[in-house]
């Protein structure tokens, strides 16, 4: 079936998780970043996603924010950093306005002008997505943005795949869904989307029981994925 209807992670697909450490590396007062930021990044991301993954089957959900929170602290402690107050608000604060990926802007623009419906689904708490959105400028080239916190659970529950149909009404297989998170873009493809990994850092594919249909190294082909051009 032809796509109607493209769907977007959020942090890591869109908006660059790695600039907040990267970002506050360089500014004036947190020299001791300079070397540690991208193991720093790192473990925050990595463990960020294992709390989300934890509290899923745990039947513990707090939002995404807390576990944002919750992953620096581990990160900074690892690197040694945990006592620096005034570099993990800066860190936090920086999390609100991530950097989008510079083909985002054009890449939404030409999904729009090509008629699809364009949306993200996220695990992030709706406050978190407004800022960065707002922060990227692209809300009026998206038709929605969709958060786990509509259901309580993170990805990749199939309650959260479900928002799309709830919200679009539109089949399985006319959703292109795109991620750059191996395991959402596996899970994505069992539910019964149309799949993109965005594998920026030619990582090896995860080890699941299903694949992405289709994996890229960044968003610009994404127009021509769906259809258009
Ligand atoms: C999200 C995380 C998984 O935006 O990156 O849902």
């Amino acid at each position: 079936m032809a796509i109607t209807t493209c769907v977007f992670d959020a942090y890591g697909t869109l908006f660059d998780v790695a600039a907040a450490a990267r970002q506050a590396a360089a500014e004036p007062g947190f020299g001791a970043l300079a070397e540690k930021w991208p193991e720093l990044a790192g473990h925050w991301r990595l463990k960020q996603l294992q709390y989300t993954w934890l509290r899923a089957v745990a039947d513990a959900h707090c939002d995404f924010w807390d576990v944002t929170q919750d992953g620096l602290d581990w990160a900074l402690e690892a690197v040694g950093l945990q006592g620096d107050s005034a570099l993990r608000q800066r860190l936090l604060d920086l999390y609100w306005q991530l950097q989008a990926y510079p083909e985002v802007p054009e890449m939404l623009s030409a999904l729009k002008a090509g008629g699809m419906q364009t949306a993200i689904l996220s695990n992030g708490s709706p406050p978190m997505l407004d800022g960065a959105v707002q922060s990227a400028g692209i809300g009026d080239v998206l038709d929605d943005v969709l958060s786990v916190e509509s259901v309580g659970v993170f990805k990749p529950h199939s309650s959260v795949y479900d928002l799309v149909q709830k919200r679009f009404g539109c089949a399985r297989d006319e959703v292109l869904f795109v991620s750059s998170n191996g395991w959402d873009a596996a899970g994505a493809s069992g539910y019964g989307f149309v799949t993109a990994w965005v594998n920026r850092m030619a990582e090896p594919m995860d080890r699941l029981p299903w694949k992405p249909a289709h994996v890229l190294p960044d968003l610009t082909t994404i127009p021509q994925l769906a259809g258009l051009r």
